[in-house]
């Protein structure tokens, strides 16, 4: 079922919250693929109640950006989101979202948002922030999953659910390829058949710095070498970010210690596509 308005999500979900239901969220922009309903699945599998938004969200858009032309299917969307098991589609106006004379943000501070995708994006993760925050007030969830495949956006989310001290549990779940190894995204939509083939070389190029980090390189500039290195073998692809953090604090390290991400961003022509593997030492 598919519900537009706030104060008709809310009332349906009061009677099930007053009955003793969990409720699960999963918010998405939308344009589903396999990973979204990887994530209805499970908080289907975890909660009574299921609500996955459908909202493209303009804030988390710079002006340069595809917010426009950003891929929309809302009859499809609905039809692979009932499927996996969601109850509601909340799906929304941007007016409904964001009155005329709206103007409260909410903000995570710090190299957390500053860093990757922050650096390329500099209002992207202020967008983002600000619209679960309003989702999760409107929904009031019990849990709220989310895709590995952001990382940056997941650890973002969970300080700021930790600092405002949000009543929900965030679930980060595993990334969703294709048969190849390219990581599912509403974007791949854009890219040409020989942009596609050469896609695949963001897996390859994060799997061969596992390697090699499982082989004893902990050595982060190294690693991001192998990882640009294999990256620059595919002659469509323009390298925005590769970088190595300590995850989830996203703080600078030389030397990998117990978790870091290894993330990239990746251009084929217009299509900026993005990937990450976690590099976890073993002894900890
Ligand atoms: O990951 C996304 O699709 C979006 O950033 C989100 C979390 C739905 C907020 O608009």
């Amino acid at each position: 079922m598919i519900i537009t308005t706030i104060k008709e999500l809310r009332t349906y979900l009061d009677t099930h919250r007053q009955s003793g239901k969990t409720i699960g969220f999963v918010p998405t922009m939308g344009f589903l693929h396999e990973g979204h309903l990887s994530l209805i699945r499970r908080a289907k599998a975890e909660n009574d109640i299921v609500v996955m938004s459908d909202f493209v969200n303009p804030t988390q858009f710079a002006p340069n950006e595809d917010f426009e032309s950003y891929p929309r299917n809302i009859e499809q969307d609905e039809q692979l989101a009932v499927g996996a098991g969601a109850d509601i589609v909340f799906y929304p106006s941007v007016q409904e979202m964001y009155p005329t004379d709206s103007s409260t943000f909410v903000e995570v501070m710090g190299d957390i948002t500053k860093v990757l995708c922050g650096a390329s994006r500099p209002s992207h993760f202020r967008g983002v922030t600000t619209v679960v925050a309003m989702l999760f007030n409107i929904v009031q969830p019990h849990r709220a999953y989310f895709g590995q495949k952001d990382a940056q956006q997941a650890a973002v989310l969970i300080k700021m659910v930790n600092d405002l001290h949000m009543n929900i549990e965030l679930i980060v779940c595993p990334i969703v390829r294709e048969e190849d190894g390219l990581a599912m995204s509403s974007r791949n939509i854009y890219l040409s058949a020989d942009e596609r083939a050469q896609a695949v070389v963001l897996n390859q190029a994060l799997l061969k710095a596992k390697a090699a980090f499982e082989n004893g390189e902990t050595d982060v500039q190294k690693l991001i070498g192998i990882i640009s290195g294999k990256i620059n073998e595919a002659p469509l692809a323009h390298i925005d970010y590769v970088n190595i953090y300590e995850y989830p604090s996203l703080k600078t390290t030389e030397e990998i210690g117990a978790k870091a991400l290894a993330a990239v961003a990746v251009k084929f022509g217009k299509t900026r596509l993005i990937d990450n593997i976690i590099l976890k030492n073993k002894c900890n």
